[in-house]
C-alpha cells in the first residue's frame, strides 16, 4: 500500500472528544468514595438516637433510617466493585481479545458475507490493557473496514506478530481504500466521507489506543485496501 499515515494524538484533543474516558471514570470514583462520608456519620448519629430513645414509633423510625443507610451503602459497593472490573487494567492474551471482539461482531460479518482470514503468530502474547476500551477500538476499526467492503469477495485479515517484546496486531481489509489527501483526517472529530457517517469512532479509537499505550499507524491505497497496524507498546505485554 502505497501511502501511510501514523497519526498523533493531539489531532483529536483539539476537539474535546477525548477526555471523554479518563475523566469521568475519575469523578464517578471519588464521587462513590465521598457519598460514603456522610452515610457513616448518618450511622452514627441513628445509633445514638436508638440507644437513647425509648419511645415506640421513634424507634421504627430510626430503623427505616437505618435500613435505607445500608441499601445505599449496598448499592455504592456494588457500583464501585463493577467500576473497577470495567476500568481497571489486567492482563489479557492478545488473540483472547481479537477472537472476544470477533464474535461479539460475528452477526455483521455474516450479514455482509465477510471473510475473514487469520494469521495468528504461535507464540502466546499477552498485553496488559483495559479489555473494555480495547475490544470498543478494535470494533470500530473492524465496522470500519466491513463498511468499506464492495458487497462481495470482501476480506478481513488479522495478523498478529510477536517480536522484540512487543505485540502487533494488523487488521487489513480489501475494501475501497482512503483517497491520500484524507488519510491525515481519519482521525479528526467529525471527519467523515459516509452519507449518514458521524466521524467520531477513529476519534475515540485514536483516545483509548493512547490511553492503554497502543500506537497505531494506518496504510492504505485507493482500490486496494486499508491496513491498521497497532503496536502493544506496553512494556508489561509479554511473549512466551
Ligand atoms: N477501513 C477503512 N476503509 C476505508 N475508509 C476508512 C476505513 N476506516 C476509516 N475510513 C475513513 O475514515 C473516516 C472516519 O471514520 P470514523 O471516525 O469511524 O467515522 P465514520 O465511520 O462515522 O465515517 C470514514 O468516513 C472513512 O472515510
Ligand atoms: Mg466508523
Amino acid at each position: 500500500m502505497n501511502t501511510s499515515y501514523l497519526p498523533s494524538v493531539s489531532k483529536a484533543t483539539d476537539v474535546g472528544v477525548l477526555s471523554i474516558h479518563g475523566k469521568n471514570d475519575q469523578f464517578l470514583t471519588s464521587l462513590i468514595h465521598e457519598v460514603r462520608n456522610p452515610l457513616a456519620t448518618i450511622k452514627l448519629a441513628v445509633e445514638v438516637l436508638q440507644n437513647s430513645s425509648t419511645d415506640h414509633m421513634q424507634k421504627r423510625y430510626l430503623e427505616m433510617i437505618m435500613k435505607s443507610n445500608e441499601r445505599i451503602n449496598d448499592i455504592i459497593t456494588h457500583a464501585l466493585a463493577s467500576f473497577h472490573e470495567i476500568y481497571v487494567l489486567k492482563e489479557y492474551p492478545l488473540h483472547q481479545l481479537v477472537e472476544e471482539t470477533l464474535n461479539a461482531n460475528a452477526d455483521r460479518f455474516f450479514l455482509s458475507h465477510v471473510k475473514i482470514t487469520k494469521n495468528y503468530t504461535r507464540l502466546a502474547s499477552a498485553v496488559l490493557v483495559n479489555k473494555e476500551e480495547i475490544k470498543t477500538a478494535l470494533t470500530n476499526i473492524i465496522i470500519n473496514a466491513i463498511e468499506s467492503l464492495p458487497v462481495s469477495g470482501g476480506e478481513l485479515i488479522i495478523t498478529t506478530i510477536a517480536d522484540d517484546g512487543k505485540c502487533t496486531l494488523v487488521i487489513e481489509d480489501n475494501g475501497a481504500g482512503i483517497e491520500k489527501e484524507n488519510l491525515k483526517n481519519i482521525f479528526r472529530a467529525y471527519f467523515t466521507t459516509k452519507p449518514k457517517g458521524v466521524g467520531l469512532g477513529l476519534p475515540v479509537t485514536l483516545s483509548l489506543l493512547a490511553s492503554n499505550e497502543v500506537n497505531v499507524r494506518v496504510q492504505s491505497e485507493r482500490n486496494v485496501g486499508t491496513r491498521f497496524i497497532l503496536s502493544f507498546e506496553n512494556r508489561h505485554a509479554k511473549i512466551y
